[in-house]
């Protein structure tokens, strides 16, 4: 039936050295993805998918009207203003990554040539808005909010105009306003439209491999130290630290078997789908030394190690009612996050060879209604600093029989985010009905929504099977998440979205019965007619978003993969920053000088990959293929013979800070009043043959 299986977890790390922190994405101020109100707007000109409700619509209103802005012209400026809270890229009007702002970014001046607006005016609407409204008197006005006592104190009135405020429009737009040319949108007075240019950048003509280890491991991450070093874990439980060899040096992963970084085998229940399912290096580890496994433990084996079901009352679900599976009780096996240590193996954590395999703490404990969907993957968000973690919907026959993954009280199905920097007291912990020693981050999305258990980020999930930062595009949080009968889904995880499971499985309804709920459509995926495997079914393998410049063809584009049919797909987005994709397979092969021989029958180039369990990045962005034959790293195409033109350019030996621009980022804004493309997350993954 469905697929599911095995583990989890790659681990993302944070490249915070070089990321301008550039947010993109359709996306509200609050964090949240846009969405369709119940309701045509009244006061604010922003349909279809937008940041606002018919209440946020109305205090809009309510703020604009007490404003009492006497000049028309200037009403209606400073209106388009505070409607441009609705816009669906309000996020990054705002800037809410970095200080957020009452009044967005102003196109400036020195906006981007490629703009498809043609009034030269509102090419320059931070210069409109100061011609218009500087002698125009405006109650509370967001401008004065905005200036933060730079410029002297409102006046006793709090009726304020920019003149009072601002010496010239030099300083008024050096402070407000702002260009594209970095690659972020700005406010021209219309809803933000990106530019689109029709057809998807051609795919690359193929991924060039080269097999550098012989081991199968889960979990492959890179060290914190920023060095050619990447710790890799197997679901056995053992971690290991390798060096990885330089593009293009013919060298094999230093890796000694012998000699591990860390082994918790004995503690590790394995299994199919059980075992050591996550590693995290804490984003301060070369100071604090702290890392964290996930994996899974058997009560039976282990009494100590037991925590709350997952089934219990607070969910409406009653364990004495779940049915043995496998041979196993319900909640007989956990998933457990357990924070681990670096120190006293040496004068530094990041001089460490090995680690004291006693716990430090214990961070998290769930038990388990059955044997499958726990995923288990752990990462640090590059932003947030906050522990992410994923969790399946528990499994059972039928498809999440007792619908955990939309019931808002319970964890599985969801994507957990916990602060593992505060611990919260054992009586507030019991008090609060946590799941062990962590605290609630302030802005998780229960603050919002009531209902949401405190640690949830996001619902709806069946068994999300690797997620992703982008690298140089930090809002882009991209998960896989495994289907049942039919659909492979790749979703863009923002705080609070529900991703449809069980109600849905990718876009189509999968229990009819049950109510039609809002979900957040995958952006792209496959079907399962589109592989063909030995088992009859597929099971999505999530990746990352290139961004190393080895291969400059993959920039940008997000890689995924089929598990079991070893099948290897580009995400495209297009326009850029427009959470639209287009998804080809890709064809690849093995590079003739591979150090270790990655081919399958002689003669052929292609890789004997077998079941893909996962992908890597290491600290230069490399990409790598973590399958059951071994470890594969995305080379020059050239050395399997693809094409691609501006291959040359890149030095492939030497470590770089690639992160270069997101594909296409000059992007932009656009029309006035053109909705022409609305951008939704109306995915519809169409799936090439190549
Ligand atoms: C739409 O209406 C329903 C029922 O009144 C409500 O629960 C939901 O939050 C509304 N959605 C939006 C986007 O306002
Ligand atoms: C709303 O959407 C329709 C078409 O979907 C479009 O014609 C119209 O201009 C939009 N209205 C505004 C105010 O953007
Ligand atoms: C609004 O402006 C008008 C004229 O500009 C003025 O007469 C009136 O008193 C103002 N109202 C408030 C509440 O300030
Ligand atoms: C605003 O007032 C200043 C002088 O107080 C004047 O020079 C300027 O032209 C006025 N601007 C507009 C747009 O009326
Ligand atoms: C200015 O605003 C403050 C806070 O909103 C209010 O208490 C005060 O009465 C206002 N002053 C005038 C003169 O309107
Ligand atoms: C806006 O343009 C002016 C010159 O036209 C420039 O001095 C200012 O730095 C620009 N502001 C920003 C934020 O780009
Ligand atoms: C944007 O659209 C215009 C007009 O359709 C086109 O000429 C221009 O090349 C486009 N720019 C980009 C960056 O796609
Ligand atoms: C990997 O396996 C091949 C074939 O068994 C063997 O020749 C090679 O030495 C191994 N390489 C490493 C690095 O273990
Ligand atoms: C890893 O990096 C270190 C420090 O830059 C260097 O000395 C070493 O040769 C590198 N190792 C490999 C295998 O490239
Ligand atoms: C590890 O060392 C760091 C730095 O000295 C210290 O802050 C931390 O408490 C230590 N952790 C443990 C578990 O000993
Ligand atoms: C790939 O290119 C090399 C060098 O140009 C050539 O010798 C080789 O025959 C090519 N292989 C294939 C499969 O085209
Ligand atoms: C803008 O347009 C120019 C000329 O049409 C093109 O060379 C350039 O690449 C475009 N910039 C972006 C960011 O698309």
């Amino acid at each position: 039936m469905g697929s599911s299986h095995f583990v989890r977890i790659i681990q993302f790390f944070i490249l915070l050295q070089f990321l301008d922190s550039c947010l993109s994405l359709p996306l509200c101020t609050d964090s949240r993805a846009p969405f369709s109100p119940n309701s045509t707007l009244q006061f604010c000109p922003y349909n279809g998918t937008v940041c606002c409700n018919a209440n946020d619509d109305l205090l809009l209103k309510n703020q604009f009207a007490a404003m009492n802005i006497s000049d028309p012209a200037c009403a209606s400026l400073v209106k388009s203003i505070l409607c441009s809270r609705c816009d669906q890229f309000s996020a990054e009007l705002f800037r809410i990554d970095s200080a957020p702002r009452q009044v967005p970014v102003l196109c400036n001046s020195t906006v981007s040539p490629n703009s498809t607006q043609s009034n030269q005016a509102s090419l320059n609407f931070c210069s409109k808005a100061w011609n218009t409204c500087q002698n125009v008197s405006i109650i509370h006005s967001p401008f004065a909010v905005s200036l933060q006592g730079r410029a002297g104190a409102p006046t006793a009135s709090n009726s304020t105009k920019l003149d009072d405020l601002w010496q010239s429009q030099a300083d008024f737009c050096s402070a407000l306003g702002g260009a594209s040319d970095d690659g972020l949108p700005c406010f021209d007075g219309a809803p933000v439209v990106l530019n689109d240019t029709g057809a998807a950048p051609t795919p690359p003509t193929g991924l060039c491999l080269e097999k550098i280890g012989n081991g199968t491991y889960l979990n492959m991450v890179p060290h914190p130290d920023g060095s050619n070093r990447t710790f890799f874990s197997n679901q056995q439980g053992k971690i290991w630290l390798a060096t990885i060899p330089s593009q293009g040096s013919g060298g094999v992963l230093e890796l000694d078997e012998a000699a591990p970084f860390l082994d918790i085998t004995d503690e590790v229940h394995f299994d199919t789908e059980f075992g050591l399912m996550g590693i995290a290096f804490h984003p301060k580890f070369t100071e604090n030394g702290r890392f964290f496994a996930s994996f899974n433990c058997d009560r039976a084996k282990w009494p100590e190690c037991a925590g709350r079901c997952a089934c219990n009352s607070d969910v409406k679900c009653d364990p004495s009612k779940l049915t043995p599976d496998n041979g196993a009780n319900p909640c007989q096996f956990q998933s457990v996050i357990a924070e681990f240590s670096a120190n006293g193996t040496a004068s530094q954590p990041s001089l460490a060879k090995n680690a004291n395999p006693s716990e430090v703490r214990r961070i998290f404990t769930m038990g388990l209604p059955f044997t499958s969907h726990h995923a288990g993957q752990i990462l640090f968000g590059p932003e947030d600093g906050y522990l992410y973690f994923m969790m399946g919907d528990g499994g059972g026959a039928g498809g999440d029989p007792f619908n955990f993954a939309q019931n808002k009280k319970s964890l599985l199905g969801k994507i957990m985010r916990l602060d593992v920097d505060t611990i919260t007291s054992a009586k507030e912990a019991s008090r609060l009905g946590l799941w062990g020693n962590y605290s609630i981050p302030k802005d998780n999305p229960y603050t919002q929504d009531l209902e949401l258990q405190k640690e949830i980020w996001a619902l709806g999930l069946r068994n999300p099977w690797r997620c992703s930062f982008d690298s140089a595009r930090p809002s882009y949080f991209a998960c896989a998440d495994v289907g049942q009968d039919h659909f492979e889904e790749v979703d863009l995880i923002t705080k609070g979205g529900n991703y449809g499971w069980s109600v849905y499985e990718g876009p189509s309804k999968f229990k009819s019965s049950a109510a039609n709920t809002s979900q957040i459509l995958p952006v792209t995926g496959y079907n399962h007619s589109d592989v063909n495997t030995n088992e009859g079914s597929a099971s999505i393998t999530g990746g990352y978003f290139y961004r190393a410049t080895t291969d400059p063809c993959m920039q940008g584009r997000y890689l995924f993969a089929d598990l079991y049919a070893g099948t290897i797909w580009a995400g495209t987005e297009s326009p850029a920053n427009s959470g639209k994709f287009t998804s080809s397979k890709i064809p690849f092969s093995c590079a003739r000088d591979s150090p270790l021989s990655c081919t399958g029958t002689p003669g052929s180039l292609l890789p004997a990959l077998s079941y893909i369990f996962s992908f890597g990045e290491d600290n230069d962005k490399d990409v790598y293929l973590l399958t059951q034959s071994g470890v594969y790293r995305v080379v020059r195409p050239s050395r399997c013979n693809y094409t691609c033109a501006n291959e040359g350019s890149s030095d492939a030996a030497s470590p770089s800070p690639a992160s270069p621009q997101p594909a296409g980022a000059g992007v932009l804004r656009a029309p006035f009043g053109v909705l022409g493309v609305i951008i939704s997350f109306l995915c519809m993954a169409l799936v090439n043959f190549v």
